[in-house]
């Protein structure tokens, strides 16, 4: 440290003269405010200068000005881990050997944590090793709201509920932050599939977009103070979001006073004259016009580049369009690489891992755990060593690498307990753990092995057909006294993948002929699905336990095996909504998704409207296959008599919902206690309910606590499209709390007076 100030000092005493007579420039001078900062170093830099800002040199950077002494911006992937290092202008992996990261668990798993402390500790772990790694630009977290359980992305994703996303991303965003490291909130916005993505021009009410696409975007800006955001590739009124008027301008820099950097996704500018304009600032890719492709003078041709220079040189952009944008930029630089107090990070380290596997336990939804037979205490999980001596793990996700794949997101992981190898751990001496891989996924290549990102899976090859895989498992099943099997989605094109979307709901690769026949064999019989997206269950009432879990990382197996054995009780709640079926899901009963041609583009209406995830569901009277906040326990909660402060609230009071919540089994566990709202009076069609408050809670046995929730008006009120405003209307309210979104233990009404 003392080594690098001083050489620091002599770096400016070379440059500016600066000695005991001379004082350093405003620009270096850290206890100046950024504003002045800001603007002198604007006045310092030539026209190239500040173009050459704007826009990539390379894959994942863009220049800084080093005869200034402002250095180059860094960006990496993603949410859950930094991604290993490319080659300067090819996808190409860059061949280190020293950046193989912590791969965290996916942000799926940290909305199922319920819990915000969570995010904090994510959000730090993350972003120290952003800045071990020197990056200044985090691309991450991803915030857009799952609508259908097709979305490809919805893994990298925190749900379908804006309130849950929105407490979830603030911690997240400050613990990067924290460290000198740039939270980029993507993809800006409605972003809400990957099948056509690049051109579906998105068609969304005012009071949806407000009320359900944009709350976890404006949480994040306006109380996590992200420093930066991504543009999507969509579109949005016509216009592509990377350069959108209404989103970038209208809502984000006016509205929402966002004094950070506007990121375009890579690739996602497409019109020189909007970029200049509409509030884009850096412009970011991997090709110009589709032409250019590995043509390594391509930045040189990017919209914000020479086109740009062009315009301003010929006098037919002003300057000061050019100077809106270097001062964001330059204000990131203060807030990140120009930062001396930041602190310098740490990279794969135990303590990440140790934080991975915190969040995954927590992650992991105990979502079935059916009796056997009339004694109550007669099921299938945690695992009852007693009486268990040979386990089954069956399916090829037991297995499989995870962190590879699935588009921008994949990493390079220093190491990753798989599902059988945490079982493995956990189960030890006390029972014998027997394999079989039960179905194969088929993404082979002629050669029969499976290369992915630049690497080569080479476990997932079985030349076996699926009969003989499936006789197998089945014999292997009815040999032991427990079988759990293992199975899901993976990162593969397809599924659970950037670029493109799932077909179906339905598991790939014909698992569920497996856990039929499982179900058969075996009656002791837990299935575990991995995976970021709902998938079809047809053969739930055969099975007595089933858990869903998520793309874990680093730590995936260890959570999963110290979840299944019980030495940790699970506590995670569904983030979003099982559907029975497709057409059970709002985006899919109007049939608009996944948009249609017309007028040379393709559009979407969001026909649902509002009615996202749980809110169709119950506005429509549908029932779940799993509601949105289920999640069992191996202990049971009892829920006392809900009170109220006050029978009636106006506009500048609060008043407080209370109620005793107790253990009432025999093992320590947390529950989450989930406050939702209805407006029983209302000028307009409004949810049943909605999520405006939760609290996790850990509780001994036979412990009480008493859980208060504080609301105000703002917790009432609805996007009203006419005042272009958020109001709430007087009338009659409804408090419903409960353990999950369908099981509602209390209610307590109140009401919205003018006093
Ligand atoms: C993705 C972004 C990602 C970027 C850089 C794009 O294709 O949509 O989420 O950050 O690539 O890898």
């Amino acid at each position: 440290m003392k080594r690098l100030t001083i050489s620091f000092i002599s770096f400016l005493t070379a440059l500016f003269g600066w000695g005991q007579t001379t004082a350093i420039p405003v620009y270096l001078d850290e206890t100046k405010p950024i504003e002045q900062r800001v603007e002198d170093a604007l006045a310092r830099m030539t026209l190239e200068e500040k173009v050459a800002m704007c826009h990539a040199q390379s894959k994942f950077s863009s220049a800084g000005v080093p005869r200034l002494g402002i250095p180059e911006n860094w960006m990496s992937d993603g949410p859950h881990g930094i991604r290993p290092e490319v080659l300067w202008d090819e996808w190409d992996q860059a061949g280190w050997t020293n950046d193989s990261c912590t791969a965290f668990p996916a942000l799926t798993c940290l909305a199922a944590t319920w819990n915000p402390e969570m995010a904090a500790l994510y959000g730090n772990a993350i972003g120290e090793e952003a800045r071990y790694r020197n990056k200044n630009v985090l691309l991450g977290p991803g915030v857009n709201i799952y609508r259908t359980p097709l979305n490809g992305r919805n893994f990298e994703y925190m749900g379908e509920d804006p309130y849950l996303a929105a407490r979830m991303v603030v911690p997240y965003v400050q613990g990067v932050q924290s460290n000198g490291v740039a939270a980029c909130v993507k993809h800006f916005a409605l972003n809400n599939q990957e099948q056509y993505r690049q051109q579906v021009n998105v068609e969304v009410s005012d009071r949806a977009l407000h009320e359900i696409y944009l709350p976890a975007f404006k949480a994040a800006v306006t109380e996590g103070k992200a420093w930066a955001i991504m543009g999507s590739y969509n579109m949005y009124k016509g216009q592509h979001c990377c350069h959108n008027q209404y989103l970038l301008k209208d809502i984000l820099r006016d509205l929402w006073h966002f004094d950070g950097v506007v990121i375009s996704d890579w690739g996602g500018v497409h019109n020189t004259q909007e970029a200049i304009y509409n509030g884009l600032d850096m412009e970011f890719g991997t090709w110009t016009n589709n032409k250019d492709w590995g043509d390594s003078n391509a930045y040189n041709a990017y919209y914000l580049a020479n086109p740009f220079l062009r315009l301003i040189r010929e006098g037919k952009v002003k300057e000061d369009a050019l100077d809106k944008k270097v001062r964001n930029i330059l204000r990131l630089a203060f807030r990140t690489t120009m930062n001396s107090k930041r602190p310098f990070g740490s990279f794969a380290t135990p303590e990440h891992a140790a934080i991975g596997l915190r969040i995954a336990q927590e992650g992991i939804v105990l979502l079935k755990n059916s009796p056997l037979t009339p004694k109550k205490t007669d099921v299938v999980l945690p695992v009852d060593f007693n009486k268990t001596k040979k386990i089954a793990v069956i399916g090829e996700n037991a297995i499989k690498i995870m962190i590879i794949g699935g588009g921008s997101s994949s990493l390079k992981s220093k190491y990753e307990i798989s599902p059988l190898e945490g079982i493995k751990q956990h189960v030890g001496d006390r029972a014998e753990v027997v394999f079989a891989r039960g179905y194969v996924s088929d993404q082979l290549n002629k050669k029969g092995e499976i290369k992915h990102d630049g690497m080569f899976i080479n476990d997932a090859i079985d030349a076996r057909s699926r009969d003989e895989l499936l006789s197998e498992a089945v014999a292997t099943a009815k040999n032991a006294d427990l079988v759990i099997f293992v199975g899901g989605l993976n990162k593969y094109n397809g599924q659970d993948c950037e670029g493109s979307d799932r077909k179906g709901l339905e598991l790939p690769y014909e698992q569920d002929k497996v856990i039929a026949a499982l179900a058969k064999a075996n009656k002791n019989l837990a299935v575990v699905i991995i995976s970021g997206n709902a998938t079809a269950m047809p053969w739930v009432n055969d099975v007595p336990a089933i858990v869903q879990t998520w793309y874990n990382g680093t730590e995936a197996g260890n959570a999963l095996g110290a979840m299944l054995t019980g030495e940790v009780n699970p506590s995670g709640k569904l983030p979003f909504s099982f559907p029975v079926k497709l057409e059970d899901v709002g985006a899919h009963a109007w049939g608009d998704y996944p948009g249609a041609k017309a007028n040379g583009g393709i559009h979407e209406r969001y026909n649902e409207d509002i009615f996202v995830g749980y809110r169709w569901f119950e506005h429509r009277k549908i029932k779940p296959l799993f509601a949105f906040g289920h999640g069992l326990s191996y202990t049971s909660f009892a829920y006392g008599k809900a009170h109220i402060s006050a029978p009636s609230l106006s506009e500048g009071e609060t008043l407080t919902v209370s109620l005793p919540v107790r253990n009432t089994g025999t093992r320590t566990g947390k529950e989450v206690v989930q406050l939702y709202i209805g407006d029983e009076q209302s000028s307009v069609v409004r949810p049943i309910k909605e999520l405006k408050k939760f609290l996790k809670i850990e509780l001994q046995p036979n412990e009480t606590q008493e859980v208060s929730f504080t609301l105000s008006v703002e917790d009432l009120k609805f996007f009203d499209e006419n005042a272009q405003q958020w109001t709430a209307e007087p009338g009659k309210f409804k408090a419903y709390i409960g353990s999950s979104s369908s099981d509602i233990r209390q209610t307590v009404g109140f009401e919205l007076v003018k006093r």
